[in-house]
């Protein structure tokens, strides 16, 4: 009794200390319900307190009041430093006078609807004490159970104020177990898949890249409660940043096994000085939550890309052939117009010139100059880019080209006319990643310069129908001359100096299809996105690991955002290579007049496959089958969304001996649907029979319950099955 008591006291003194008043009658709580079609994310405003807490994140439940049941749900909304929070904040400054705490208590809050399908519900809350008010924005997608998370953070006090952790979402979870899946790699090895379980403490997904957030560690995570989730099964959730520089993901399981994820900007050497009246705008963390494993969770994210999340995603993309590969620096007018005829041969849309076609003081033969001097290079095109536009619409193709506006060669002429545009530090030799350095993007000369480079590249040559926009370095030396003493803005600064000027581009060229690439896949986020058709994924096109970075893109991107190229990497056979490509947006960059007879036959071919179905691939849903992670071989396919025409791909990765592979189930297609099975990508190239399959019918129920007999179960085999329902066509 006597240590109930003692109890009670204890607890009275806590709360009395943590809210620093005495206690009053309380009134009720009111919740803020954000829905989607399937999810429900509830706040709790406390009539008690007056602070925002997360009080659930599930399934869409029928009454959203019950939650008021819920005893002792005390996660705050928005973590502050100094108040009572002795966890990880979300959110943490300096006033003026000193003192380095924030409260925030609730002050209103709007749901405005943009339209039918979706929402903005804008949270204001207040330091009592200090102006500062922070605007909690959730927007939510109805249709594709996706919510976007950001945060605004205005202060009025009478000088600036330091903000040292300004988090784009903090979100609670209370499960038995955490299971993180994550992704890193470095160049010519993205998208490499770890699970692992979170222990007690703090776990950090980040990077420092400056001008990336890929590369070392992807900004997505899927994290399944309770136990590990596949692809049907498991609750989870799937996230990711938009935000093309340093990021950070931080997992913290508390004392009574509480998970709290912080999603935003990277804090690191990255304080900022916020003016009286400013907004600071965090970039948004966008997530779904899925009850029924991966699978669905990247359908909904990836029917919201399209929708939303990159640049024309319900639009249609150009095939293309690409010269990186068969000619690197080495070429010449000559050369390129036979690269313009190959084009057509093969039946492509566009040909694309990659690097080294500028520079004439310091020629761009190799890495090691020009870059940043954007004129053609007279010697290997003494016509200039206008000629090479002309003679491909002369053979009925378009032209596309690569550049990389935001880096510099030391041996350049932008070098030694604008050594002040340069990042690097003074009293320090330089330090280059790939022989070059990065321009000072916070510098609005160096933007004008950026956006005039391409606007004048445009209007001399309007018929460019296609940019490959490269960003070949991190940040090797961050500090910028025209930052002056606010060096630590510098990360943030540059991202969005970038979005600045890809606004501007935009608002002139809202329809022009530009690739986005960084060393390969080093610059995949939504917040680049939004302004880009498409992603060149890695530099490493060797099919065999392209079948497992593709499988890990495919999580959080949709097909139609991913460049696969066909390529000499790997020696694979071509029919391979291609299959491998087919499952996104597959294009060239391959000797054509390498080919032989039956393999250039194959490729026309393939092409024409490709362009019957790229509809179904690029905007129809995945599902993937059997995974290269959990077996020797991969598959997955794609359906339209009347359910009338798939496309499905197999793949043998290896076999050992004696292993037999079992049939495999499909699924999304109608049960009730009588299917035809085709094998596609046969001619010429295509060694043995045809699978035992092809040419049959079965119903969606038979396809879904027992499934085919698919795969030569030879190691590096593919095949690829056009299903159709003969009169849905
Ligand atoms: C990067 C890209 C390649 C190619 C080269 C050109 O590495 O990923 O595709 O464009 O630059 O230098």
């Amino acid at each position: 009794m006597k240590k109930y008591l003692l109890l009670l006291v204890f607890t009275f003194a806590i709360r009395y200390i943590s809210t620093g008043q005495s206690p009053a009658a309380p009134t009720p709580d009111v919740l803020i319900s954000i829905g989607t079609l399937h999810t429900d994310l509830v706040y709790r405003i406390s009539g008690k307190d007056k602070r925002l807490y997360q009080l659930f994140l599930g399934p869409k439940l029928i009454n959203t009041e019950v939650l008021k049941q819920i005893k002792n749900s005390d996660h705050q909304a928005y973590a502050t430093y100094g108040t009572g929070n002795l966890f990880e904040p979300a959110i943490r400054m300096t006033h003026t006078d000193g003192n380095a705490s924030l409260e925030l208590k609730y002050v209103s809050h709007k749901t405005e609807n943009n339209d039918k399908n979706v929402t903005i519900t804008r949270i204001v809350l207040k330091d009592p004490e200090y102006p500062v008010e922070v605007i909690l924005n959730i927007k939510a997608f109805v249709a594709e159970d996706v919510i976007e998370q950001w945060v605004e953070i205005i202060q009025n006090e009478s000088k600036p104020v330091t903000i040292f952790n300004y988090a784009s979402s903090m979100l609670h979870f209370d499960a038995g177990k955490y299971w993180l899946t994550q992704f890193h790699g470095d160049w010519a090895e993205e998208m490499k898949m770890q699970e692992s379980e979170l222990t007690s403490g703090i776990k950090i997904i980040d990077t420092k890249l400056g001008t990336r957030a890929h590369m070392y560690q992807t900004p997505v995570f899927f994290l399944s409660l309770n136990n590990k989730s596949d692809e049907n099964t498991g609750e989870l959730i799937a996230g990711t940043l938009g935000w093309s520089g340093n990021f950070q993901f931080l997992f913290e399981v508390d004392e009574k096994n509480s998970l709290r994820v912080i999603s935003g900007i990277n804090p690191f050497a990255s304080e900022y000085l916020l003016q009286p009246g400013k907004i600071f705008k965090t970039p948004s963390f966008f997530f779904t939550y899925s009850n029924k494993g991966k699978g669905l969770a990247s359908r909904n994210l990836h029917r919201w890309a399209r929708n939303y999340g990159i640049m024309d995603g319900n639009k249609t993309r150009l095939t293309l052939l690409n010269n990186w590969e068969t000619t690197y620096f080495n070429f010449d007018q000559p050369k390129l117009t036979a690269l313009l005829d190959d084009t057509k041969k093969m039946g492509l849309d566009l040909f694309l010139l990659d690097d080294g076609w500028f520079a004439n003081k310091y020629p761009r033969n190799d890495d090691r100059a020009g870059l940043g001097d954007w004129q053609e290079n007279k010697a290997k095109l003494p016509d200039g880019l206008g000629y090479l536009v002309k003679e491909a619409d002369k053979r009925g193709v378009k032209f596309g080209i690569w550049i990389e506006p935001e880096m510099v060669n030391p041996k350049s002429e932008l070098y030694e006319n604008h050594p002040d545009w340069v990042l690097k530090f003074p009293n320090r030799p330089e330090i280059y990643y790939r022989n070059q350095l990065t321009l000072d993007l916070t510098n609005p000369k160096v933007q004008d310069f950026v956006y005039n480079t391409i606007d004048d590249m445009l209007t001399k040559n309007p018929g460019i129908a296609f940019i490959k926009w490269d960003c070949n370095s991190m940040i090797t030396n961050p500090y910028s001359v025209y930052l002056k003493d606010q060096q630590s803005h510098l990360y943030i600064d540059y991202v969005n100096s970038l979005y600045s000027v890809l606004d501007r581009l935009r608002q002139k060229y809202p329809e022009l299809p530009i690739m986005l690439c960084s060393g390969g896949g080093g610059r995949v986020d939504y917040g680049a996105l939004k302004y880009f058709t498409e992603f060149w994924a890695s530099d490493d096109t060797d099919p065999l690991e392209r079948v497992y970075m593709q499988w890990g893109y495919s999580y959080f991107f949709p097909a139609i955002s991913v460049c696969n190229h066909i390529t000499s990497w790997g020696k694979q056979s071509l029919k391979f290579k291609t299959d491998v490509a087919m499952m996104g947006k597959m294009g060239y960059d391959i000797q054509v007049n390498g080919l032989s007879a039956n393999e250039l036959k194959f490729s026309q071919d393939a092409i024409a496959n490709y362009k019957r179905l790229s509809e179904v691939i690029w905007h129809g849903d995945l599902f993937r089958l059997i995974s290269p992670y959990d077996e020797n071989r991969a598959c997955l396919m794609y359906i339209n969304s009347t359910k009338n025409k798939a496309v499905l791909f197999e793949y043998t990765l290896n076999a050992r001996y004696g292993e037999t592979f079992n049939t495999i189930k499909l699924q999304g297609l109608d049960p009730a649907k009588t299917y035809k099975i085709q094998e596609i990508n046969v001619s010429g190239e295509r060694k043995g029979p045809l699978s035992t399959e092809n040419g049959k019918s079965y119903t969606g129920d038979y396809l879904m319950n027992i499934g085919l007999n698919i795969g030569s179960g030879q190691p590096l085999t593919s095949t690829v099955y056009e299903i159709t329902e003969p009169d849905g066509q």
